[in-house]
């Protein structure tokens, strides 16, 4: 009904909006003021924790892009080498895994069943299972070591939203956590990041407030054949996820490209007016990668690219070579998909509702897949 929707003629857009509120109530309670992590629900001794020296990820679809986006950061922090693998590939492959060996299991509904295999799997073979999950008691919380819940509320919307900005979240809760149980010594960037996490429902909130160009330029594309994204670092999983939506949503051929991989194939694909929505990463820290993406986008734009440009407020050097600028607030290289995911979100699902179609019932999906 309509008020169940808020407001909304959807509940998808509804879902986006509450982004803001989603993300803060997964920070709530486990952030103390002084910048320690309390996660003790994930039922995983620090003992345990400490003897870790693997991590993988297993997940499919959008929380397999949640996942992708962890492995920047736990390596990053923690120093302990990370797969990320769709859980459909994961055990008909004889992966090698033992009792040092941390799984974690990223499934908002905990009822995939591609997810469940693997996680049943990895338990035989005395790996540590850990789930992240944003229904309570659902079958893979339950069958795994520990779990992490998101806290987005229910999603009725089919394509994830709130339930993979929360994941985010929860990737890097997990990160941080595992880098403060091993004391690991990062002069301050861990506490750092640990207080700039907490200032993340403020930005996602913002960044909702940036996004009328962005709706009025997915209106103008209901009529493109395809939509290519390009994204580097974190920005790379975060342009996978915004194919997916299109493909989900809008019906449309769409693809994402590491941007240094165009040279070697891809940049075929450009010709006259070919939308290509770019992720630029942060100026933080990876200027090169910034400057790097910079040029990617000189060169698609002059073999007829029309560029879409999802950029840090106040980034000139970018300004010149985008058709258009699509900004979100600045906040550090690691955190950004957080804010970057939201243009991805808004622009699939307006462009969806230009041709017509349902994004709550995108056809041929069903929200959790109970199938292998
Ligand atoms: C996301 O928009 C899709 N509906 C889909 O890819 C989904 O993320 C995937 O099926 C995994 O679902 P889960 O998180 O419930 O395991």
């Amino acid at each position: 009904s309509a008020a169940e929707k808020g407001g909304y003629d959807y509940f998808m857009l509804k879902e986006i909006a509450e982004q803001p509120r989603a993300v803060a109530d997964t920070l709530l309670g486990r952030v103390a003021v002084d910048g320690t992590l309390t996660l003790d629900e994930m039922r995983l001794a620090p003992e345990e924790l400490r003897d870790i020296n693997k991590i993988v990820i297993i997940a499919c679809g959008t929380s397999y892009h949640a996942g992708l986006i962890a492995k920047y950061a736990i390596e990053h922090w923690c120093r302990i080498p990370c797969e990320v693998e769709v859980a459909s590939e994961f055990r008909y492959r004889d992966p090698i895994l033992d009792r040092q060996t941390m799984v974690i299991a990223i499934s908002q509904s905990g009822e995939s069943m591609d997810t469940l295999m693997a996680v049943r799997y990895a338990r035989e073979q005395r790996a540590r299972v850990l789930a992240i999950c944003n229904v309570n008691g659902s079958t893979i919380p339950r069958e795994s070591d520990g779990v992490l819940y998101t806290h987005a509320g229910p999603e009725v919307g089919v394509a994830a939203t709130k339930t993979f900005l929360t994941q985010l979240i929860a990737c890097y809760l997990v990160g941080l956590y595992l880098a403060q149980v091993r004391n690991l010594k990062f002069g301050d960037e861990v506490n750092a990041v640990i207080e700039q996490l907490s200032g993340m429902p403020e930005q996602v909130e913002r960044v909702l407030s940036m996004m009328e160009p962005m709706r009025d330029l997915a209106r103008s594309l209901s009529g493109a054949n395809t939509v290519l994204f390009l994204g580097r670092h974190v920005g790379y999983p975060v342009a996978m996820e915004g194919a997916l939506k299109l493909k989900e949503l809008a019906y449309m051929h769409a693809e994402a490209f590491a941007a240094g991989e165009l040279k070697h194939g891809s940049i075929a694909l450009i010709e006259e007016g070919v939308p290509v929505v770019v992720v630029v990463p942060s100026r933080e820290g990876r200027s090169v990668l910034h400057d790097k993406i910079v040029s990617n986008i000189q060169e698609i734009r002059a073999r007829g690219a029309r560029t879409i440009v999802i950029a840090e407020e106040g980034d000139e050097k970018v300004r010149p070579y985008a058709d258009t600028l699509i900004e979100i607030p600045a906040v550090p290289t690691l955190l950004q998909p957080i804010v970057a995911t939201v243009p991805m979100q808004v622009f699939a699902s307006e462009l969806a509702l230009a041709k017509g179609n349902d994004v709550d019932q995108p056809r041929n999906l069903a929200k959790s897949v109970t199938v292998e």
